[in-house]
């Protein structure tokens, strides 16, 4: 499999003055990552909240710039001229977890899907309303005259990001860039929507960028992962591997969590959340030293990605497994 879209020491940091205060703090919203996705391939983002998953997201696109760092899509880096800019925003579509980040609440369904159609000059009127159509067959939303004519508040939680995967198929793009798009759906209507992804994306031959903080559907749905951690990438690797095997601490914390349902589990996702006040404390060296049960002295210097098994790689020294 050829690559489709290489991330080279991506870097973009925030200043944040706190309230009241004159105090300024830095966060490290993505700090020195690289990851490359392969044609075809669905390729996973995982983290907890505030790991940094939406602002990769946003710096691929380039809804917002990065501090350092390239994006290069197809062995051309997209910089910030137009015709870069316009390639990787018709081959790159997003969905966002929130539908309504994406859709217009005062447009009609099928002006919501020819929308990115007619911003990028696509075909003729007939060709585009043709488009329409076989967009809404092909999420499997039926009568299509029927939703055509519909609001999007006419419709139910569960079709609504089924109207976001059509607008973002329209353009047949080469890559999806999926943000939590099943996070906000009923546990019940979750899967039909990852499954009817996952059938696109082999039909099509798509490739993927899965965010989600939830290890059960990146299993189902990714081939490889990302573990993000505060910004940083601390474990990679196939997503059958990382996840049997796990050789960073943070990675085996979170399959930890899920993978004991009794009421030790809330506490430890608690624990995990409460300490991401800790963020300030670990700017130096391992960020996740703070946290870690196995943390030794050399956890003040800054561990790098080193391979611990076929295409797997782990930040951390512990040898751990
Ligand atoms: N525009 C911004 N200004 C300041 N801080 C931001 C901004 N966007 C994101 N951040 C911070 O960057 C970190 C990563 O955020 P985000 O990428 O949204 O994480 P995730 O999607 O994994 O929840 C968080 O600490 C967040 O508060
Ligand atoms: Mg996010």
């Amino acid at each position: 499999m050829t690559e489709i879209l290489k991330i080279e020491h991506l870097k973009k940091y925030y200043i944040k003055k706190k309230i009241f205060s004159s105090e300024l703090s830095i966060v490290k919203a993505t700090d020195d990552v690289s990851f490359s996705i392969k044609k075809g391939e669905v390729f996973v983002l995982a983290g907890e909240s505030g790991s940094g998953k939406t602002t990769i997201a946003k710096l691929i696109l380039k809804s917002i710039q990065a501090d350092t760092g390239k994006i290069i899509f197809e062995d051309q880096e997209i910089d910030n001229q137009k015709k870069n800019l316009e390639k990787i925003r018709m081959n790159c579509q997003m969905i966002h977890q929130d539908p309504y980040d994406s859709i217009n609440p005062r447009m009609k369904i099928k002006d919501i899907i020819l929308e990115p159609l007619e911003i990028h000059n696509v075909g003729n009127k007939e060709e585009r309303n043709r488009r329409v159509l076989e967009v809404l067959k092909e999420v499997k939303l039926e009568p299509v005259e029927e939703i055509m004519k519909k609001y999007p508040h006419m419709l139910s939680g569960g079709q609504r990001q089924r109207i976001v995967l059509a607008r973002a198929l329209a353009l047949k793009p080469k890559i999806i860039l999926a943000d939590e798009p099943v996070s906000m759906l009923d546990v019940s209507i979750r899967a039909e929507m990852l499954e009817l992804m996952r059938e696109l994306q082999k039909k099509y031959h798509i490739s993927f960028i899965y965010i989600t903080h939830d290890l059960a559907t990146a299993k189902y749905f990714g081939q490889r992962i990302a573990i993000l951690y505060l910004g940083k990438i601390v474990e990679t690797g196939p997503i059958n591997q990382v996840l049997s095997t796990p050789k960073h601490p943070y990675t085996q914390a979170l399959i930890d969590a899920i993978s004991e349902p009794d009421p030790d589990n809330l506490h430890k996702e608690r624990k995990i959340r409460i300490k991401e006040a800790l963020q300030k404390k670990d700017l130096e060296g391992c960020r996740f030293k703070s946290r870690c049960p196995y943390v030794i002295e050399q956890c003040g210097i800054e561990p790098n990605l080193e391979k611990v098994g076929n295409e797997h790689f782990s930040a951390c020294y512990v040898k751990i497994n």
